[in-house]
């Protein structure tokens, strides 16, 4: 008798596919992917990919969208359909058209968690970890951040030698975290370390003790000398704790920080995705020109 994962290594080989997911996704489906990162990493990950015919993307809808637009060539499929991302849906692209007709020297940089309609209406893509680098790398001096108000409120912190106006973009699951619940935690474990995605408001982050992507808190998490109160999605923590029995993690508001699309792509959706299921990204040939613009551009100055 095969395991659903005996099935997808053969499945895999069998149809020269590679296997792709996001350090959000459960322990089970990272255990089948041929490589695990954050959305950056990702993303320069599937702009060197050859080799292959087929890649099958463990995340949200936008993780997938990236990919195909970055491997053009491979057949690109999103385990379950309905995985996506609500910020990368809060911005119609016509708004974005009608403030870059208004605005033609204002750059947009768009986070990567937006549609590719919407990448394809800005001038630069950034993820969590690359945006920093990227906005201070930009020749504008006025950019527009969107959709996320809480990156772009980080970024503006950072970066203040730049004039970043926001949107009003917010990620569901990070902006629950309020400043009490930092403090709360960090009045029980005074002696912890505290790490935090830039998608938390910034109330919250100010009591940080690091401000990072996913893969950055992985980073910090794998050499801190002290516990640490772990402020993003709770597959990393779900993950990692029993990978470092020796080191004290601690869940901030664990109840919250679930974020439901990420739970979706299980191992039978892989299975099923290398069978034929699942959803193959097609965008417009005008969708995938501006978008792999965009997307060019941040590989280009993030790099
Ligand atoms: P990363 O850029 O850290 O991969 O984050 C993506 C994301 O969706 C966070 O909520
Ligand atoms: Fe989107 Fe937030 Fe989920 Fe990340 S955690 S995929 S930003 S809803």
């Amino acid at each position: 008798m095969h395991t659903v994962i005996d099935q997808i290594n053969a499945l895999k080989k069998e149809q020269g596919a590679v296997i792709l997911a996001h350090t959000y996704q459960s322990p089970e489906i990272q255990k089948t992917a041929d490589f695990v990162g954050d959305s950056y990493a990702m993303a320069v990950y599937a702009s060197k990919l050859t080799g292959y015919q087929k890649a099958i993307v463990c995340g949200v809808r936008f993780m997938a969208e990236t990919v195909k637009l970055l491997a053009p060539e491979l057949e690109v499929v999103l385990p379950e359909p309905s995985a996506g991302c609500p910020m990368a849906e809060q911005i119609a692209p016509e708004r974005v058209r009608a403030f870059k007709a208004e605005h033609p020297d204002i750059a947009v940089a768009a986070y990567v968690n937006t549609t590719a309609a919407l990448k394809a209406e800005c001038d630069v893509c950034v993820t969590s970890s690359s945006a920093l680098k990227i906005i201070r790398a930009l020749p504008q001096e006025k950019i527009l951040f969107i959709p996320d108000q809480n990156l772009g409120a980080y970024v503006r912190d950072m970066v203040p030698e730049k004039e970043i106006l926001l949107w009003d973009g917010y990620c569901p699951i990070h902006s629950r975290i309020t400043e009490e619940d930092v403090l709360r935690a960090r009045a029980e474990h005074p002696d912890a370390a505290v790490a935090m995605h830039p998608e938390c408001r910034p109330e919250a982050l100010r009591h940080a003790d690091v401000i990072g992507s996913t893969k950055e808190i992985i980073d910090f998490m794998k050499a801190a000398d002290r516990p640490v109160i772990v402020a993003t999605e709770r597959n990393v923590y779900d993950k990692l704790a029993p990978e470092l029995p020796d080191k004290v993690f601690y869940q901030l508001c664990p109840e919250k920080l679930v974020c439901a699309d990420m739970k979706k792509v299980t191992p039978e959706l892989v299975l099923r995705a290398l069978s034929g299921g699942g959803e193959r990204m097609e965008p417009t040939p005008e969708v995938a020109a501006g978008a792999r613009r965009a997307l060019d551009n941040m590989l280009k100055y993030g790099g």
